[in-house]
């Protein structure tokens, strides 16, 4: 341990937006690229595993947590080029996401007002494409700026290269552990095009009386509040959001369920439809319902709530309960769209409840 940047046996249950009762055997948090670059290669010669936490709201945390959490301080929000349509920005890992949203939107700039509000690093966002109210980041992300663990040096990846698809992308899939993030390079428009086709925002916007925004500060508006309804603040009730993704399903799987499911709303996706997962979950009579400290929320059965006192252990427990019950009922297999750190344990329908003990 040394410099102070290295901090042995750190807590990290309030560090975490679920409240789950967590410890790091090291935190690191590196304010700019040299510090990041001198805990990474300590951690390699010291043969340490590490993981990084942004706003560590996306995180299912196991209770005692091996190796060095890196925690990227990276701030700064830069303009690059403007020009008379847009302007383009680098913004650094550590910027809080909702920060950059009131500050883009506060300058005039449009294409992230419909993710206000959603909790979390700038750094992270790219890892699982952050999306909301029909909008997701890749559509204004031009670059990732990342540190390759491998010797250290510094790239900013092309988009292109970035492999974004719905809640997802190459840094949790193909190239996961190969990069830090260390940035983020947006290009954001100032010519103002509202996106409030979603029919919440559209709503919300029409009870503002605002059914032709103007501005993105309005959309952002319109979003805020329709969030602040329908999803628990976690600074009350701790939760990561969406527990699980909204699942794919074939063409003929789509049409079976429909014919059990007439409403059931399905969206065009690369393999046959996506449908709602939070609807199938409420159709298996979940919503609202309470094992232990753990709630379905009864708003957004998508989201499961530490209602206070909760462990990961419980989470896994009612989200396999859940995911064991839509398979059953809908032959849907649900998947997690947290990630889940020092837990050994996958969720799926066929693992038991032994298998997590100990
Ligand atoms: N629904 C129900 N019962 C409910 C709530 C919702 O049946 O109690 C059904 C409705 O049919 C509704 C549909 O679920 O139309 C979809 O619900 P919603 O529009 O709230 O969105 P979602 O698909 O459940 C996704 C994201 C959210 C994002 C919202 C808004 C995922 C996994 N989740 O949720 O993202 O805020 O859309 O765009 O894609 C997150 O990732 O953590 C997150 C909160």
């Amino acid at each position: 341990v040394r410099d102070g940047l290295w901090m042995p046996s750190v807590r990290l249950d309030r560090a975490n937006t679920f409240g789950l009762p967590a410890e790091a055997e090291f935190v690191c948090r590196p304010k700019h690229l040299d510090e990041l670059r001198t805990v990474v290669a300590e951690a390699q010669k010291r043969g340490l595993e590490w993981w990084v936490m942004g706003g560590g709201s996306n995180l299912l945390l196991g209770p005692q947590i091996g190796g060095v959490c890196l925690m990227p301080a990276i701030t700064g929000i830069k303009v690059v080029v403007e020009t008379e349509d847009d302007v383009t920005l680098d913004v650094g890992a550590g910027v809080n996401w909702h920060e950059l949203v009131r500050f883009a939107v506060g300058q005039g700039w449009s294409g992230i007002e419909n993710l206000a509000l959603i909790p979390g690093t700038v750094g992270a966002a790219p890892i699982q494409n952050i999306g909301a109210y029909g909008v997701e980041i890749a559509e204004s992300t031009v670059g990732v700026h990342v540190l390759r663990c491998a010797d250290l040096g510094q790239e900013l990846l092309p988009a292109e290269a970035c492999g974004f698809s719905y809640r997802s992308s190459v840094f949790k899939t193909t190239a996961k552990g190969r990069y830090l993030i260390t940035g983020l390079r947006l290009c954001l428009s100032r010519r103002f095009v509202a996106r409030d086709d979603y029919p919440d925002v559209a709503q919300e916007l029409r009870r503002m009386g605002l059914a032709q925004p103007v501005h993105p500060a309005q959309v952002a508006e319109a979003v805020t509040r329709v969030r602040r309804r329908k999803l628990p603040d976690w600074r009350r009730f701790g939760n990561a959001g969406s527990f699980f993704q909204n699942p794919v399903v074939s063409t003929e799987h789509f049409a079976r369920l429909q014919r059990d499911i007439p409403d059931l709303a399905g969206y065009p996706a690369a393999k046959g439809y996506k449908v709602s997962a939070a609807r199938l979950i409420d159709l298996a009579g979940w919503k609202g319902r309470r094992e232990g400290a753990i709630l379905v929320w009864p708003r957004q059965p998508l989201v499961l709530v530490n209602t206070g006192g909760g462990t990961a252990s419980q989470v896994l427990t009612l989200a396999e309960r859940i995911v064991n019950d839509v398979v059953r009922r809908f032959a849907v297999q649900l998947v997690p769209e947290v990630q889940l750190v020092g837990i050994s344990h996958a969720i799926s329908a066929e693992s038991s409840a032994q298998d997590r003990q100990g």
